[in-house]
């Protein structure tokens, strides 16, 4: 197990307790040979090896990090230009190194290890001779996990300057497949996570983010997938970049019905120079193999990032049930109606109070005051601190909303600096709801917004950020960057924002960081890396957060997908639904409620204090336990998950149908990923008495279901291995 190295023969085999990866060099071409399930280390594995037919050169080649050329007119991984203009390279293998466990990215948000012997990291040194390109590809390999996780890093040893004009992450040929489908999550705002799929034809399938954000349209994340694939069965290959910002992700399949799959940067305006003595360090692609469908994948993702990407005090705490006050009163609030929203909070159990937009510089609506992150004494007139003062007088944390990377046109700090926002000389600059994007390139913008927020955070009690990012970037230029590095510029942004983030999250350990992009504009591993937590989507209707939140648990943890209860017709579609189905889709992720808590009459205030007191008893399950996800809302009008502890003695289950059905079926509902050897006392949330049923039965049978002839209907159950 770890990495296994044949120097005879040039073979790399990669390998954890259930996966392997192999690489061969093959005339001086890191080749790829196979990824898969593991394969038995052999010391002659001759056999694998794939050989190039005669005279076909490099275009029929499976390799790890392709050039473009010389040959090969897929698509390459990297391509440099020389001070002469020519874009002609060739890398050649010089030697590797391995090292225990897992280096850190200078400067980018990296999976970790915690203990050496957790994982192997292997180093493939290439290098062109003629420009003096070098470039490092990293490849980790976890003993325990079907992970590998790759980065590039390309170094300038020559004498001239070089330009980067494609830097990708990784690229895996998959030779000779026929029978593969891309799978996807897009969407737009508030309708994120919608899983696509697409069979592969010759030709490429591509997605991307032009945006200078991971985007709501398309996550950083791509599957390889065979037809057969489901949830539960067949392969499926995840590619998922830890970064925030313009990223590419595709797969093309050339004439033999091979498919190249990569992932990056966006080689799409992009372009890094690379002086003498430089190195360029890509962000990282973690990939992972699963046999057991797209739910094993989701589980492998979900441990990984929960406890080796997250990181700080939150990473393994129970995450507080919250409320928020955006859509319980928008910009139109004061001080005593935050307490009296916070006060019914105590009385009903809840744990954090967060206060969102508007309680800064003028701001009664989004048109002004981005920037000036001073309380306004209008609402707030005895001050931030006092609010949260009162807010944790009556037993509650307070949390406090920031939109750190924005200036608003109306405000002192633009009239100050008109120049601290991305902009190009001479042309418009280009106004999303009334804002424009701070230039995180300069260090004295990223100081600007480090002294504001640590001056509150030094003064109020503030245990919770919502960090907002409301706007896509325009008009990509930096009055800071020369000529040739302008563009650098929606990169080094996110270097600088994760700069930003690192120092801000290191000096304040204490703070539960939520990120947030108009829901899940961010939704992406970088941004877990500082955040344990994201706000998942705008849309709050619990239908819509059927899918939102089943599509992002495809990558993303449960700990991570923030789904809150809110008010009755829904604000973004006016749908009408029961609070108790409202509550089951939000306890099934990071439970909050976002509305007037004042207005609820006496029967609801009951509900809520039991969903309150059940979340508080569930949660360690929801946030920790491996997620199996049973009916899709993708496809039909039910959905379902249960949650299931790692000894799997413990399960969860919710159900839901959306429409009433006109004189139904008997329904049941197969579980999963149960110990088929134990007996499980089953309690419903009906109230339908505890019976003992055996794990086999459970996922052979299924469980009952008593679906009430009504709309928005949902329920649950709870197992428990019986000792025998
Ligand atoms: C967008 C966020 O997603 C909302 O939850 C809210 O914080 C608003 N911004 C405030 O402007």
């Amino acid at each position: 197990m770890g990495i296994i190295v044949n120097e005879q023969n040039g073979l790399f085999h990669l390998q954890s307790s259930e996966m392997s990866y192999l690489i061969q060099i093959v005339n001086g071409y890191p080749v790829h040979v196979y990824w898969g399930a593991r394969l038995k280390h052999r010391e002659s594995m001759n056999d694998l090896l794939i050989h190039s037919p005669e005279g076909a050169g490099l275009d029929r080649l499976p390799q790890e990090y392709p050039q473009y050329g010389s040959g090969d007119f897929r698509n390459p991984a990297y391509q440099a230009e020389l001070e002469d203009g020519t874009r002609i390279t060739e890398l050649k293998y010089e030697g590797f190194r391995i090292t225990k466990g897992k280096p850190a990215l200078s400067g980018l948000p990296a999976v970790y290890t915690e203990e050496e012997n957790e994982a192997e990291t292997l180093e493939l040194e290439l290098k062109d001779a003629y420009s003096g390109l070098k470039v490092v590809l990293l490849y980790t390999i976890f003993a325990d996990r079907n992970v590998v996780v790759r980065s590039a890093r390309l170094s300038n040893e020559g004498e001239q300057k070089l330009r980067l004009r494609r830097a990708l992450s990784a690229s895996v040929d998959f030779t000779g497949r026929s029978d593969l489908e891309l799978l996807y999550l897009s969407g737009a705002w508030s309708r994120e996570g919608n899983i696509t799929r697409r069979p592969l034809l010759q030709g490429e399938t591509r997605i991307d983010s032009k945006r200078g954000m991971s985007s709501h349209q398309f996550n950083p994340f791509a599957a390889l997938v065979t037809k057969e694939t489901t949830e539960n069965h067949g392969e499926a290959f995840g590619f998922s970049l830890v970064y925030s910002g313009n990223f590419e992700a595709g797969a093309e399949v050339d004439a033999f019905g091979s498919a190249r799959v990569s992932i990056g940067l966006n080689a799409f305006d992009f372009a890094w120079q690379l002086d003498r003595g430089e190195s360029f360090q890509t962000p990282e692609a973690v990939m992972v193999y699963s046999g057991e469908g797209l739910g094993g994948m989701s589980r492998t993702y979900h441990r990984l990032y929960r406890t080796r990407l997250c990181r700080g005090q939150y990473r393994d705490e129970e995450r507080p049930i919250l409320v928020n006050n955006w859509e319980a009163t928008y910009f139109n609030f004061n001080a005593d109606k935050l307490v009296s929203i916070a006060e019914e909070g105590a009385k009903l159990g809840i744990e954090l109070f967060v206060l969102d937009d508007g309680w800064f510089g003028k701001r009664d609506s989004d048109n002004s005051s981005l920037g000036d992150w001073v309380e306004d004494r209008r609402k707030l007139p005895d001050g931030l601190k006092d609010v949260a003062e009162r807010v944790n007088k009556l037993g509650l944390k307070f949390g406090l909303w920031f939109e750190p990377e924005m200036i608003s046109p109306d405000s002192e700090l633009y009239r100050k600096h008109p120049d601290w926002c991305l902009h190009v000389p001479g042309r418009r600059r280009s106004e999303l709801r009334w804002q424009l994007v701070l230039d995180y390139t300069r260090k004295e913008v990223r100081d600007y917004i480090y002294d504001s927020l640590a001056a509150i955070f030094s003064t109020v009690p503030v245990a919770y950020v919502k960090w907002d990012m409301n706007r896509c970037l325009t008009e990509i230029g930096s009055a800071a960057l020369p000529p040739e590095r302008q563009a650098e510029t929606a990169h080094r942004y996110v270097l600088g924002l994760y700069e930003l983030l690192e120092r801000i999250t290191a000096d304040f350990p204490h703070i539960l960081f939520e990120s947030c992009s108009s829901g899940g504009g961010r939704f992406d591993p970088g941004m877990l890396y500082y955040m344990p937590q994201t706000w998942t989507s705008d849309d709050t209707d619990a239908v819509e957060r059927l899918k939102i939140q089943y599509g992002t648990s495809l990558v993303y943890p449960v700990s991570a997908i923030g789904a809150h209860v809110s008010a009755v017709p829904n604000h973004q579609v006016g749908r009408i639904t029961p609070l108790e189905f409202r509550g089951d889709v939000a306890m099934s992720g990071n439970f909050g409620y976002e509305l007037d808590l004042t207005k609820f009459t006496d029967e609801e205030k009951e509900i809520v204090k039991r969903q309150v007191q059940t979340y508080k008893q569930i949660r360690g399950l929801v946030q920790k336990g491996d997620l199996y996800r049973l009916k899709s809302p993708f496809e039909g009008n039910e959905s379902a998950w249960m949650f299931i502890s790692e000894d799997k003695e413990e399960v969860l289950v919710y159900y839901f149908q959306v429409m009433a059905v006109p004189h139904p079926p008997l329904r049941s509902l197969r579980l999963a990923g149960l110990d088929p050897e134990l007996e499980y006392e089953v309690e419903s949330g009906e109230g339908g008495g505890k019976s003992v049923l055996g794990g086999d039965r459970l996922m052979q049978l299924g469980l009952p279901l008593n679906l009430k002839q009504k709309d928005y209907e949902s329920g649950w159950f709870r197992l428990k291995a019986v000792k025998s």
